[in-house]
């Protein structure tokens, strides 16, 4: 068990979906539960770790000892993560969305009857986890998460290196992971990549967890 090997540190992990708003009624989002990013903050939890989880419109409770931050959109997550620093590690689980609309419309679009959609323009949202990976207040330990459908090492070995993260845990999600109970994942690292098998999201967690421990307080024995 990873029994209280966390106690002391500060564990901030974000998680879910963000929503940016089109209209009062309508949003752009990536698929995500929250399932991974809920189940890692509580088995972070679980190790005595202190965990903030700031988390995007999920349908989940709180995992007990997780003190939690909701928020809507990219720019929300990227403030409640930089007001929780510093931090010991970060684990960025949230599927953020890259883009947001230049400006959401106060009311709602109608159509107009002519037959063409109100156009959307869309800007990118600030990267998350890239800016934690150059920030003044960087974690020791700075985690990734890449939901690929092919070449799934080698796109988060790019990954690493962009976003100046240690780890990039990446997942096969052309099966069907999203919102299902099981992961199976690679941790792809500076100096190689440890393939784990499909495993439920709560034992992915506990494993990953495990592996921060020993990066944060390598184990003498
Ligand atoms: O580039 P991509 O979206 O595949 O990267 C995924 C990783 O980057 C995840 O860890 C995700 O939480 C994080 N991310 C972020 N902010 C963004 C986009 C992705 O933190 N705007």
């Amino acid at each position: 068990t990873n029994g209280v090997r966390l106690a002391g540190r500060h564990i901030l992990i974000t998680a879910g979906p963000t929503h940016e708003p089109i209209d009062p009624v309508r949003y752009i989002a990536n698929r995500s539960s929250g399932k991974q990013g809920f189940a890692i903050a509580a088995a972070a939890a679980r190790a005595g770790a202190r965990v903030t989880l700031v988390a995007g419109p999920v349908h989940l409770p709180t995992p007990e000892g997780v003190t939690r931050v909701d928020v809507q959109t990219a720019r929300e997550m990227l403030s409640a993560v930089e007001s929780a620093l510093p931090a010991d590690a970060a684990i960025m689980v949230a599927a953020v969305a890259d883009w947001r609309t230049a400006d959401a419309a106060d009311q709602k679009l109608k159509k107009d009857g002519s037959g063409q959609p109100a156009p959307l323009t869309l800007v990118e949202n600030p990267d998350i986890l890239a800016t934690l990976g150059h920030h003044a207040q960087r974690p020791a330990l700075l985690i990734g998460f890449a939901a690929e459908t092919q070449n799934i090492a080698g796109h988060a070995q790019a990954k690493l290196a962009r976003k100046g993260a240690d780890w990039i845990v990446a997942n096969d999600v052309s099966g069907d992971v999203m919102g299902g109970d099981a992961n199976a994942v690679q941790i792809v690292t500076a100096s190689g990549i440890e393939a784990w098998p499909a495993l439920p999201k709560g034992q992915v967690a506990d494993k990953l967890i495990a592996k921060v421990a020993d990066a944060l307080s390598p184990r003498s024995d």
